[in-house]
């Protein structure tokens, strides 16, 4: 006789008791999603894995460690049942049936009368995949289906749009420092379903060719802007096409507030009235210099790394940054928009005590197929840049950081 299809049930364990018979690796790998659903959760083991001990101890869970006696599902709605003991596990299952208590088996799908799904969570869904049937059973199989499923919601190769909460209006997205796989899976998610992304020069400029032909994909630097400021014409043009009812990503390189104007943008979306939500990117101050090596921080080398933009000139009288102070600091300088000014920098912090033999990494397009490093000190990064024919976007590290790894000079695989 053909076996009939498991039926799929979601269960709201809210304050029922769920037993839970065995403290080992099954345990510990289903207790997380049984504390999130918020079941009162009894754990019978006579030991226990230390994971689920700090759960006992945090008081997420009720441990008494015994092993199984008759009687021990006498409350439980639900039980897991994965004991190393087959007869204890067996003699439990017979109370579960008997007491018609759901039960998973986790050393015998057959027994069993409730099989626990391959489950994963994407922007408030859950995703589970059942075997049809016991004989089918194939638990990596289903584990790839629903990471093939979560993982394609997550960075937005499988596109649901939600009809119901959708709403149209920006999202700042930073993008990271420019390899395609450093944007977080909200800001792709966010991406695959916008109709128009306006884009910087930075960040992952690859992802771009991946939109489907209905996107519209606008230069930041190419707007026109007539008798508006550059940035006047982007905070126009992010209302005017949310205004029109589309969904806007404004993709940014590394973070959207660091050196990216984020706030300005959120602001003036916020005096339109225009809904905006910003992503955190992975800024390029600490990606970059680790893509090339060069912990920001090292134990016993710098508590501290100071990031600093270097694009106005020590000496002038625009720049805010106190560089006599940054010569005192111990431990490591990152400098962004710094290429055209390190020599004046170099010689400002040579000047107010920093060593002339501290050691200094211009690492140029990092984190892409184009990356490269240039290594020099204080003394000779003046010059370095220009015989190097450093260019643009370029992070600058100056500390005794920049000796501890390996000099990875080479692009990405
Ligand atoms: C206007 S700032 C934007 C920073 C960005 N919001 C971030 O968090 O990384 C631009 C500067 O970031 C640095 N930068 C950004 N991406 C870079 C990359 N892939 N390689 C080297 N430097 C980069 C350079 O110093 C560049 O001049």
């Amino acid at each position: 006789m053909a076996e009939h299809p498991a039926y799929p049930v979601g269960l709201r364990l809210t304050g029922r008791r769920v037993v839970v018979l065995g403290g080992g690796q099954v345990a510990q790998r289903r207790l997380p999603a049984l504390i999130a659903a918020g079941a009162d959760v009894l754990l019978v083991s006579p030991e226990v894995t230390p994971s689920v001990e700090a759960m006992a101890d945090a008081g997420e869970i009720t441990w008494h460690k015994r092993p199984y006696e008759e009687g021990d599902l006498a409350d439980a709605w639900y039980a897991l049942i994965a004991t190393g003991d087959t007869e204890a596990n067996t003699r439990a299952s017979a109370e579960a049936e008997r007491r018609r208590v759901w039960c998973v088996r986790s050393d015998d799908a057959d027994e069993a009368t409730a099989w626990t799904p391959a489950t994963g969570h994407s922007e408030g869904v859950t995703v589970a995949v059942l075997t049809t049937d016991a004989r089918g059973r194939d638990p990596r199989h289903t584990a790839a289906i629903r990471d093939a499923v979560v993982e394609g919601l997550r960075d937005g190769t499988l596109v649901a749009p939600h009809h119901r909460t959708r709403t149209p209006g920006v999202a700042l997205v930073g993008g990271g420092p420019g390899d395609p796989d450093l944007i977080t899976v909200r800001g792709r998610r966010l991406l695959a379903e916008a109709d128009v992304v306006i884009t910087d020069h930075l960040g992952p400029r690859d992802l771009l060719a991946e939109l489907p032909p209905n996107v519209e994909v606008i230069d930041a630097a190419k707007l026109p802007y007539g008798r508006f400021m550059a940035q006047e014409a982007i905070n126009n043009a992010l209302i005017e096409y949310a205004k029109q009812g589309k969904s806007v990503v404004r993709l940014k390189g590394g973070d959207p507030y660091v050196y990216g104007r984020g706030m300005e943008e959120f602001q003036a979306l916020a005096e339109a009235g225009v809904p905006c939500t910003v992503v955190p990117g992975i800024s390029s101050s600490i990606s970059v210099p680790g893509a090339a090596g060069i912990p920001v921080t090292h134990r016993g080398v710098a508590h501290e790394f100071t990031v600093v933009s270097g694009h106005i000139a020590p000496d002038d009288e625009r720049s805010l940054v106190d560089w006599p102070s940054l010569a005192k600091l111990t431990g490591t300088l990152v400098i962004l928009m710094g290429v055209a000014t390190i020599g004046k920098v170099a010689e400002t912090l040579i000047a107010h005590g920093k060593a002339p033999d501290t050691p200094v990494a211009l690492v140029q397009e990092g984190t892409t197929a184009g990356q490269r490093r240039v290594d020099a000190t204080l003394a000779t990064v003046g010059e370095t840049v220009k015989t190097e024919d450093v260019k643009p976007p370029a992070v600058i590290v100056i500390g005794e950081v920049v000796k501890v790894g390996p000099t990875v000079t080479a692009p990405r695989e």
